[in-house]
């Protein structure tokens, strides 16, 4: 077998942009959210992950983002297993991953052109001028300038996904994880949100994980889909594969029906 990231008679073995292996998560030493979960996804993919609310998707994400450490099995990030590494090399994997976390998590106190330029002043080194210069830049892919001076609070649900995704791209990330990026908007805007993070995935080429529910985002966003259910997480393929699959619980899910596995009483 190669070892993933040599190279053998001249060719080079990629590591997957992240790998899962065996992975569990319980909380307080009881609640086992995930088990055995195995996952890889290569460099440049688009991973789907949808499944019922409460069920572990937007742990999955934090898992693989390096926010919690799961209570066994490894995560790889590029080849490297980023809770055994030195934390010098860790930050360094995880610089190369940006977040838009559920709720946004933006910075109430700071305006948007704030919130954006934050990551790369503690990060990046860069002279003020620059920064600024990348921020409008940001604001301006993002398609909301006019709130460059604004605060969170004083912008619709819809912008503020927009800075969010602004500001999980500010390091250029090769790995870019979504929870949710269209939760609370309306059709179109969700529409046009979905295309501009494939826009923007396409350009850099970067890995992508993305949670969603809305079943028409998943399939418009997707290569593969994956949903979390039982503590398992089950690969249900591409879109034909995944509209095709036998399992029960994912039949169920996608077509939203009532009746059901995941809604019969235990
Ligand atoms: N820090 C934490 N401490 C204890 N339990 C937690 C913690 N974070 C999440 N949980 C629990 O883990 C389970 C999965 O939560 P998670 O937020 O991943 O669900 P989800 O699939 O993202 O749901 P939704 O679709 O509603 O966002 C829930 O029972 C939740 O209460
Ligand atoms: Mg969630």
């Amino acid at each position: 077998m190669i070892a993933p990231g040599k190279s053998i008679k001249g060719w080079y073995v990629a590591s997957p942009a992240i790998e899962l292996i065996n992975v569990s998560l319980v909380f307080n030493g009881r609640e086992t959210v995930l088990e055995n979960i195995n996952l890889k996804v290569e460099t440049g993919e688009k991973l789907v992950v949808i499944g019922p609310s409460g069920e572990g998707k937007s742990v999955l994400l934090k898992i693989i983002g390096g926010i919690l450490p799961p209570t066994s099995g490894e995560v790889l990030i590029q080849g490297q297993n980023i809770n055994k590494i030195s934390s010098t090399q860790r930050d360094k994997i995880l610089r190369k991953m940006g977040m838009l976390f559920q709720k946004n998590a933006l910075f109430d106190s700071l305006t948007s052109a704030e919130n954006i330029a934050f990551p790369m002043r503690e990060v990046l080194g860069i002279d003020e001028k620059e920064i600024a210069i990348k921020v409008d830049q940001f604001l301006e892919a993002v398609a909301i300038p006019h709130a460059k001076n604004l605060y969170p609070d004083e912008i619709s649900g819809g912008m503020q996904k927009r800075l969010g995704i602004a500001r999980a791209l500010a390091l250029n990330p090769e790995i870019i994880l979504y929870d949710d990026p269209t939760a609370g908007l309306d059709p179109i805007t969700s529409r046009m949100i979905i295309q501009l993070i494939k826009d923007l995935q396409k350009q850099r080429n970067s890995t992508l994980v993305a949670i969603t529910n809305d079943m028409m985002r998943a399939y418009q966003m997707a290569d593969r889909i994956a949903m979390v259910v039982d503590r398992e997480l089950i690969i249900t393929g591409n879109e034909t594969q995944t509209k095709n699959s036998k399992d029960p619980r994912v039949h169920q899910f996608i077509r939203g029906q009532l009746e059901g596995p995941l809604t019969e009483s235990p």
